[in-house]
């Protein structure tokens, strides 16, 4: 992996922002979820437009341009069309060569089980660079006056740039990739019935809004907790075992950012410190196939990806699906677009360009 992208809207929405037109609290939603804010998407803001800026970070951190992209796969959970492919759309837009372009549908896993497909077509011969892009923009794939699910998701994309030209990063040690269609109904989208009843307070744009493919986010949330946290330690430990090591030797977890109680969950059953567990949930909220590419370029921008060390990515979502990828870290080339950072200092914050020397070098 040579070259690591995320983006996120700039808006940002708290916990007490929703309480003002939902029947919740920041106290609820805190200590159930550990979120306090996540961003959403501007109502000009597309899909595509997200996932381009993901994309851009990664390639121009990376120094590649977008004609070596010989293939293009892009993951959605909150697709604004059935067809084409956001992939397709996203080739055209980047100008990258007519190789292969495709969505794979694996819910929060995406971006793992693309990385993984790119690491085969790459290892086949079929393809020499490939792009992963993950972008949601799941405030429009919410019933906002659901608060089991609405006051969960956020907006973000994330991007993996794989292969390349004699190019150095991060390397793939071991896989563990798996689903059980058995769970299918724990997490799934139903059709969007909006109240008929008229809100008593307005509601922000993002919430009345039209749902993008008329369908809404549903959930067995105690269901998916349970998966989450059990399918969380089976992955470390079997991840561990193929490279001969136990789960504590492992430096940074970098699992799908749901919530920070299944985090802290899966961190004591596997008795590794929750300080090797990088979360940015409290600041994102659950942004689905985007959340690893989002939680890895921050974590290496705060210093935590260490050259040498084993680096451990965890996917869990709908399906249900699951991913697990140990890396073997290297230096690899990070570029945040965050135009709303106004804490972290992370990301890029207004800039035109990305800085493709110096990424290393930004700090919190
Ligand atoms: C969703 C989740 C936080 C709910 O926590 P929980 O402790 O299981 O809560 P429950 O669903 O049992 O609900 C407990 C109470 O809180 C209420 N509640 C639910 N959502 C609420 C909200 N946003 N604000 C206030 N109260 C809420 C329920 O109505 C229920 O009230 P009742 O006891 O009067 O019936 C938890 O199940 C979870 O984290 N699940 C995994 C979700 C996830 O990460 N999904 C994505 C994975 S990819």
């Amino acid at each position: 992996m040579v070259g690591i992208g995320s983006a996120v809207p700039g808006q940002r929405v708290s916990n007490s922002e929703i309480e003002t037109f939902l029947d919740t609290s920041d106290e609820w939603i805190q200590s159930r979820t550990g979120i306090r804010e996540r961003r959403v998407a501007e109502p000009e803001l597309t899909l595509l437009e997200l996932a381009a800026r993901a994309a851009r970070a990664a390639l121009t951190a990376a120094g590649v341009d977008p004609a070596a992209v010989d293939t293009v796969i892009c993951s959605s959970s909150s697709p604004d069309a059935t067809f084409p492919s956001l992939a397709c759309r996203l080739q055209a837009e980047l100008g990258c060569p007519h190789g292969p372009a495709f969505d794979v549908q694996a819910a929060c896993s995406g971006a793992l089980y693309g990385m993984v497909l790119a690491q085969s077509m790459i290892q086949s011969g079929l393809s020499r660079t490939v792009l992963v892009v993950a972008a949601e923009i799941f405030s429009r794939l919410l019933d906002w006056s659901d608060r089991s699910t609405a006051v969960l998701f956020g907006d973000g994309a994330g991007a993996f740039l794989v292969g390349g030209h004699d190019q150095k990063g991060a390397e793939i040690v071991a896989i563990d990739l798996g689903a059980d269609g058995g769970g299918a109904w724990a997490l799934d989208t139903v059709r969007y019935r909006p109240s008929e009843e008229a809100p008593s307070t307005p509601l922000p744009e993002y919430a009345s809004s039209a749902r993008a493919l008329d369908r809404v986010v549903h959930m067995d949330g105690r269901e998916v907790f349970r998966f989450s946290t059990k399918i969380l330690e089976q992955i470390v430990v079997r991840l561990a075992g193929a490279a001969g090591i136990e789960p504590n030797e492992i430096a940074l977890i970098v699992p799908h950012q749901a919530n920070s109680r299944i985090l802290a969950t899966a961190a004591g059953r596997l008795g590794v410190p929750f300080e090797r567990f990088a979360c940015n949930v409290e600041r994102l909220g659950n942004t689905s196939s985007a959340s690893i590419p989002l939680a890895l370029a921050e974590a290496d921008r705060l210093g935590r990806c260490h050259d040498g060390e084993l680096v451990c990515l965890v996917a869990f979502g709908g399906g249900l699906t699951w991913c697990g990828v140990l890396l073997r870290w290297q230096p690899t080339a990070v570029g945040i677009d965050d135009p709303g950072d106004l804490d972290t200092n992370l990301g890029i914050a207004g800039r035109e360009q990305l800085p493709s020397q110096d990424h290393k070098e930004v700090s919190a």
